[in-house]
């Protein structure tokens, strides 16, 4: 039997394939894991493969960083050779990176089934590039695995047949659960002499928070407000180090020594940090996803986005990116202690299963 392929690219689809990639090998089906190389920094790749407990990449086309159509294009290029050559029986992509829309794109032209996971949000800003990979990729998606009711609504809504959405849950919790455990034993807290529970994790690299001088300069001035009631450790994206540095930015968090900016983190490290959060300050999809998971405060500073059920029924709450709003609900968590919230339907670490028994049906194998 020819194999599944199953691509990652960026940060964010690795904890979404692993579980996946280990459930569909315990029942013997064949895959290939490819890597496109869109993420290659040591801590932005490999080590989630080590620490996900994932394989080297069977295949890595090395495309790295370029503008969206070229690296778009590279990644189509080369992939296009892989699937003549391997003949899949189905190409299974994640998330709303440009990998993503880019190997959905070239399998759809060569008539391979192509299943999406995490299909169907929708944070309604075209604005936003994942937006528009979620969209296309959706489009021309043969099975569509769902995390939450809100994306089978969004699907149905665009016209997509009922019989190809199939609502699994959420997949990144999977991997969460599996690895909650583990986290702990890399005592991240001792290393960085910080309190369980007396800190507050941010990260942001979503281009319309840290490519803009004037937003980012709000951002990181309501960080050092808040930095007065409560160490901030701050795992910098390789793009936000560069724009802080190009804005002039670095001694405003130099300077302070409550506010404390890292390299970005492995997997394990970042879970234990997550875990004992005061309050999690995000751009990140995932990380809202993850903290309803964990019960831990969210504040997310965009002006939208594509998980409402992590407002609605978990703890995370959206303020935008002006000062004065982050500041805000900062001083509700302070006084409050934020929302508890509750966990959402079929986040319970079974997505894989459930989506490799639906994988297997479909295909017949
Ligand atoms: C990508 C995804 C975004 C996801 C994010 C997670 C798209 C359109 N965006 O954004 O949805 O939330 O990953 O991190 O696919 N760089 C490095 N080392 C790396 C990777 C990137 O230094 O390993 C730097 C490069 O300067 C590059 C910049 O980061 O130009 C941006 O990388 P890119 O892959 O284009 O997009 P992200 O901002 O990471």
């Amino acid at each position: 039997m020819n194999s599944i392929i199953l691509v990652v690219g960026a940060r964010p689809n690795f904890m979404k394939i692993a579980p996946l990639y280990d459930e569909l090998k315990s029942r013997e089906i064949p895959v290939i894991l490819l890597h496109t190389g869109q993420h290659y920094d040591e801590n932005m790749s490999k080590i989630f493969f080590d620490e996900l407990g994932m394989p080297k990449p069977d295949i890595y086309l090395g495309v790295g960083s370029a503008s969206h159509a070229k690296q778009t294009a590279k990644i189509m290029i080369d992939f296009e050779e892989v699937c003549l050559k391997q003949k899949p029986i189905m190409v299974v992509v994640a998330g709303d990176v440009n990998s993503t829309i880019a190997c959905a794109l070239v399998a759809s032209k060569l008539s391979i089934p192509v299943s999406h996971v995490e299909a169907g949000l929708r944070s309604f800003d075209m604005n936003m590039p994942e937006e528009i990979n979620r969209i296309l990729t959706d489009r021309i998606s043969d099975l569509l695995f769902t995390p939450s009711p809100d994306a089978d609504e969004n699907l149905l809504k665009e016209g997509i047949s009922a019989e190809s959405i199939k609502l699994v849950g959420n997949i990144m919790i999977d991997s969460l659960l599996n690895h909650s455990e583990k986290s702990e034993k890399r005592n991240i807290h001792e290393r960085f002499e910080i309190k369980r529970g007396e800190y507050a994790l941010v990260t942001m690299h979503r281009p319309s928070n840290v490519d803009d001088e004037g937003v980012l300069t709000e951002i990181i001035g309501a960080l050092d407000v808040i930095s007065e009631n409560i160490s901030i450790i701050f795992p910098a994206h390789p793009r936000t180090t560069k724009m802080i540095s190009e804005f002039g930015l670095e001694n405003r968090i130099n300077r302070n020594p409550n506010f404390v900016m890292k390299e970005p983190l492995g997997y394990l490290d970042f879970v234990a940090l997550m875990k004992h959060a005061k309050v999690v300050i995000t751009d990140s999809g995932g990380l809202q996803e993850e903290t309803t998971a964990l019960g831990i405060p969210c504040i997310t500073i965009r002006e939208n986005t594509e998980r409402p059920i992590t407002v609605e029924q978990g703890t995370n709450t959206i303020v935008g990116n002006s000062k004065e709003k982050i500041i805000k609900e900062w001083k509700n968590i302070l006084k409050t202690g934020g929302k508890k919230g509750r966990i959402p339907e079929m986040w319970d670490g079974k997505t894989a299963q459930r989506t490799a028994g639906e994988i297997i049906e479909y295909l017949n194998i």
